[in-house]
């Protein structure tokens, strides 16, 4: 099964509209003749700059997460059709920062992909084990769970529209990556769970994606793992040079 390796910025909580719009458009320049899929999720407030400056790019746009229902009493959220009206297609859900910090549970992590696929968004889900369930040897029980739950409700034909990303929160913006046999450990072991929910074709065309500390000069050496499909990058999104090494990197794997 031949998966498109795709490549997302996680912005976080940085730049405002007109920050934004300056480094889409150097990404628009630096990322000229990619071949792999590439997004950026940028705040909200961003997307509709950012689209903007990226048309005609071949680059997506995408949010940091979504809420579930269509409209209504839900003072600071925001719905799918509302995210797609400012231009963007993708959505991250469920990152650990919103795990760790805000209350994001494996439950409304599901409800978020469900309202994500009924809209149309692709879905990229956020899996991962924290410094001590890796520590303590339940990686694969904290994976699995929060795997088995992402997709409750989830039709099989749309299980390839979702990418997932696994990413081991004590890799994340710390600087420790997983090595490539940690990271292609868990993601088979992603995958693997994924095919006893759907079958084996669902899970073989299914993306998934490595997150944690991933930089021009580990990219390679991920995205050249049989189960690892790109990566969701943080820090080094935010600097042009360096998103484009790793998108160059996963270029070279196709
Ligand atoms: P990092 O963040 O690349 O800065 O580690 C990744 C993420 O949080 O998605």
């Amino acid at each position: 099964m031949l998966r498109k390796p795709f490549i997302a910025g996680n912005w976080k909580m940085n730049k405002t509209p007109m920050e934004a719009a300056v480094l889409a458009n150097e990404l628009k320049e630096q990322l000229k003749g990619h071949r792999c899929e590439v997004a950026v999720c940028v705040p909200f407030v961003d997307i509709a700059s950012v689209a903007d400056a990226l048309k005609g790019s071949g680059i997506g746009v995408g949010a940091q997460n979504v809420h579930w229902a269509a409209s209504g009493a839900f003072t600071g959220e925001i719905s799918a059709d509302m995210l797609k009206a400012c231009g963007a297609t993708y959505v991250v859900i469920g990152h650990s920062e919103r795990r760790q910090f805000f209350g994001e549970t494996d439950e409304s992590v599901n409800k978020r992909t469900n309202a994500a696929l009924a809209a149309g968004l692709t879905p990229i889900v956020c899996v991962g084990e924290l410094l001590a369930e890796r520590e303590s040897g339940n990686t694969f029980s904290v994976v699995e769970r929060q795997t088995v739950a992402a997709f409750a409700g989830v039709a099989e034909s749309d299980v390839q529209k979702v990418v997932i990303a696994y990413e081991p929160v004590w890799a994340i913006g710390t600087g420790r990556t997983a090595t490539d046999e940690q990271a292609e450990e868990v993601v088979a072991f992603i995958r693997k769970n994924v095919g006893l929910l759907y079958g084996e074709g669902a899970a073989g065309a299914l993306r998934i994606q490595y997150g944690g500390s991933m930089n021009a000069a580990n990219a390679q050496g991920l995205m050249g793992q049989p189960n690892i499909d790109g990566g969701l990058i943080g820090g080094a999104s935010l600097k042009a040079p360096d998103f484009a090494a790793i998108v160059k990197a996963a270029d070279s794997t196709m």
